[in-house]
């Protein structure tokens, strides 16, 4: 049995990653997070207190993640600022938790030489054209666009310099588009589910022309487990379930599966620099790993994802006026 050290546990992709390794492994668990907007404690409500601990606490604060580094087998790392809309409004927070914070984890995994694995994102390769042929791999070149996505460019830089420089043990996923529970009502598949619930007209981002490649957040928490198991120190692994669709499709396919008139939606302004095309080639990470997605049916994963987020009204229902106010604001 190991321990493992996962940050960001309380939001959206950590928390399922929390579930599924407590269900797939005897692994204990101890969660570092600092609790933020995004976070939510109903996401790890009822877990096993013997095998699983939240701490509060900053994954920039080296005193705390020290000490957590120290008792652990080995580390996850999923704490990030996640929201390209809010790192338009305000980069700040991006740059102390996703590259202030990611340093102070290495610089803990590097005294004590501790297994770790980094969780990162497609959006650090920018964003290809509707017809390009070519899907990212782990060749295509860095060049991300937004505060959010620069961020976590040089996050991931930053590990591939602590792995060179220091030996440090790490592997690396870039995975596309989670969609699935727990995710917050910010985020464009949870936003339009619960605005229907809620009453109000979903809201689309100019034409809904921009393609997202999606994965479900079970499939993602297994591939992570994988490579966390079975992955080359120094490895980058791409992470995706072959899922491009426009955001129109993807609204149209919400609605319909509501019982809704599939254009009963607004257009709202366009996000500043809004990346078109996301699209994983994942082909190596299953050939070398045997990971494979389950959840092929992107129609049937979103039904689902429509059942919680319809029987879970009290898990979101708290936080959903004041994000509409704050997209209001925006005009978005
Ligand atoms: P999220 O915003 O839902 O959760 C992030 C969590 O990190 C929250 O619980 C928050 O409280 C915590 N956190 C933020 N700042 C912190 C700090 N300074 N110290 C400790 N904890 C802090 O994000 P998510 O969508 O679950 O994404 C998790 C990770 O996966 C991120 O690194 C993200 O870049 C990456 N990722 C996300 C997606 C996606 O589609 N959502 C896809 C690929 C990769
Ligand atoms: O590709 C992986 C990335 O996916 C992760 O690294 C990010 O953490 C995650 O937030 C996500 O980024 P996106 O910007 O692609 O996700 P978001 O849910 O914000 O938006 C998805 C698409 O939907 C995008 O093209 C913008 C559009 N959109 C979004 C919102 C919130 C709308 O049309 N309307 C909306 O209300």
């Amino acid at each position: 049995m190991s321990h493992l050290l996962i940050t960001g546990g309380a939001g959206f992709i950590g928390s399922n990653f929390v579930r599924h390794v407590l269900r797939e492994t005897d692994h204990r668990v101890t969660v570092l997070d600092r609790m933020t907007y995004a976070a939510n404690e109903a996401s790890l409500a009822g877990l096993d207190p013997q095998r699983f601990e939240l701490v509060v606490g900053d994954v920039a604060d080296a005193e705390v993640v020290d000490d957590l580094v120290r008792a652990a087998d080995a580390v996850v790392h999923f704490a990030a600022e996640s929201h390209n809309d809010n790192s338009l409004n305000d980069p700040w927070p991006f740059v102390h938790t996703n590259l202030i914070g990611t340093y102070t984890v290495l610089e803990a995994v590097r005294r004590h030489r501790t297994r770790f694995h980094h969780v990162s994102t497609d959006e650090v390769f920018g964003d290809l054209q509707l017809d390009d042929p070519q899907r990212f791999t782990e060749e295509t070149p860095y060049n991300p666009s937004s505060p959010y996505s620069s961020t976590k460019a040089g996050s991931d830089l930053l590990v591939r310099a602590w792995v060179r420089s220091f030996g440090v043990e790490a592997t690396l996923s870039n995975c596309s588009n989670n969609y699935g529970p727990y995710q917050h009502v910010e985020k464009f598949i949870p936003r339009q589910i619960t605005n229907v619930l809620w009453g109000v007209r979903p809201k689309l981002y100019g034409e809904g022309r921009n393609v997202r490649d999606w994965i479900h957040a079970e499939d993602h928490s297994a591939a992570v487990l994988r490579i966390l198991e079975a992955g080359a120190p120094g490895r980058t692994y791409l992470v995706g379930a072959d899922g491009e669709l426009d955001n129109l499709t993807v609204l149209r396919t919400i609605l319909r599966l509501m019982g809704r008139d599939e254009n009963d939606f607004d257009h709202v302004r366009d996000r500043a620099g809004h990346d078109l095309r996301y699209a994983i080639d994942g082909t190596r990470t299953r050939e070398e790993l045997g990971w494979e997605p389950c959840y092929t049916d992107f129609e049937s994963g979103l039904g689902a994802t429509v059942s919680w987020y319809a029987e879970h009204r009290d898990w979101w229902e708290p936080v959903k006026a004041a994000t509409e106010a704050k997209y209001a604001e925006a005009g978005q």
